[in-house]
């Protein structure tokens, strides 16, 4: 068996992950969707140690069974975006009105652009999106939208990237400038900038402290107005949590999760950053822009809220698929190499597509232990 096959079995198990998501809306209540097929709305964080999340389930929704799902705050128009919540239609972006909890669906022209592999940051000012598919950058043009218009929005090819994309590019934004974690050849604690405003691949890397260049996961802690100034870095390991300012340029370090988990999302607003882990599982810390001490002596903690009604063993699998969830998360971390590998694969050029295989093998009853098999039979056919 060679070895883009081997590749594209581990392609196969790492998309079983199924497709829950995490967002604020603009008054930094926390937002849990596809839960156990079920969205929440778990208040502000002074609600989040006891009692029950709301049941915010309505129509319109998107069944959030993508392998590659996202959500993202428009802040000043106070909707969510989300994209490949939808696996059988993955050119459809679901916008939720947080103000009216009403749900309406975009089409999107994809261009290429690829809704199954696709690392992507909406930047805050001027509500476009911008994204990295198969080694291409792409922008979309969200304008003020809180619900869908009748003409499909096009991911708009922006040329190919100018980093090294043979790791999967970790995308951050602040100050209107997208900030790239964990790009090979970038020293320790620099990233490479894309500066939105002038459509500019800044030269080299900018310094902004102390982190590991590795992979990880990336989110932006929000202001009550104005730009975004910090961004957060958790490296796959888990090992910290990385503040990075970028007016400064420094680096803080803060606990890192306690659930230790690559393919966890995380989403941040001004106070707090959240942890969802591919179980379900979603988590805490608090963090302060004025008390470093604070922040270094935080700790995270559990939703309690979330987990009351929505237990993590349920939040990691999408509705009818076979894989449970406990099955998913162990599978990543029994194949933690092949998953990395396949992040890179479906992000670059000359990576294998998933949009096909994956997709397909998500809807269908392929149990954990099926694939553990295929990848025995693989491993033994090398
Ligand atoms: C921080 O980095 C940005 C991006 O390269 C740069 O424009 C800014 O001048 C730097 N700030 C400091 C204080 O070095």
């Amino acid at each position: 068996m060679r070895l883009p096959t081997l590749v594209a079995l581990f392609s196969t198990l790492a998309q079983v992950r199924a497709g829950p998501c995490i967002a604020f809306d603009t008054n930094w209540n926390l937002l849990a969707f596809g839960l156990n097929g079920k969205d929440y709305n778990a208040g502000t964080s002074d609600k989040w140690a006891s009692g029950s999340a709301t049941n915010i389930t309505s129509s319109g929704r998107p069944p959030f069974d993508g392998g590659n799902t996202r959500c993202y705050l428009a802040q000043f128009f106070n909707a969510i975006y989300v994209v490949d919540g939808d696996a059988a239609n993955p050119n459809n972006l679901h916008i939720y009105d947080a103000g009216k909890k009403s749900w309406s669906t975009q089409s999107m022209t994809p261009n290429d652009f690829d809704p199954t592999s696709f690392e992507a940051i909406l930047d805050h000012d001027t509500n476009l999106f911008y994204a990295i598919s198969k080694g291409n950058l792409y922008s979309a043009e969200m304008a003020e939208l809180t619900a869908a218009q009748s003409n499909a929005i096009p991911w708009t090819p922006q040329g190919a990237v100018e980093i090294d994309v043979s790791s999967p590019p970790v995308m951050s934004i602040a100050q209107n400038h997208i900030q790239f974690f964990g790009v090979p050849g970038s020293p320790a604690g620099s990233v490479p900038i894309f500066v939105i405003h002038f459509a500019f691949w800044q030269a080299g890397a900018q310094p902004m402290g102390d982190f590991p260049t590795t992979h990880g996961r990336a989110t932006s802690l929000f202001l009550d107005s104005g730009v975004q100034q910090e961004m957060v870095f958790v490296p796959d390991d888990g090992s910290q949590t990385y503040i990075v300012n970028v007016e400064s340029n420094t680096t803080q370090t803060m606990a890192g999760p306690s659930t230790k988990d690559a393919d966890a999302f995380y989403f941040a607003s001004i106070n707090e950053i959240v942890q969802l882990a591919s179980n379900g599982a979603v988590s805490w810390i608090p963090y302060s822009a004025s008390d470093k001490s604070a922040n270094s002596n935080a700790k995270w903690s559990s939703v309690a809220n979330l987990a009351s009604v929505a237990p993590p063993s349920s939040g990691g699998s999408p509705s009818g698929a076979g894989t449970s969830a406990s099955g998913s998360a162990g599978g990543s971390k029994t194949t933690g190499g092949g998953a990395a590998a396949t992040n890179k694969a479906s992000n670059t050029a000359s990576g294998t597509s998933p949009s096909g295989t994956g997709g397909a093998i998500r809807h269908t009853a392929l149990g954990l232990g099926s694939a553990l098999g295929l990848l025995g039979v693989a491993f033994s056919l090398l």
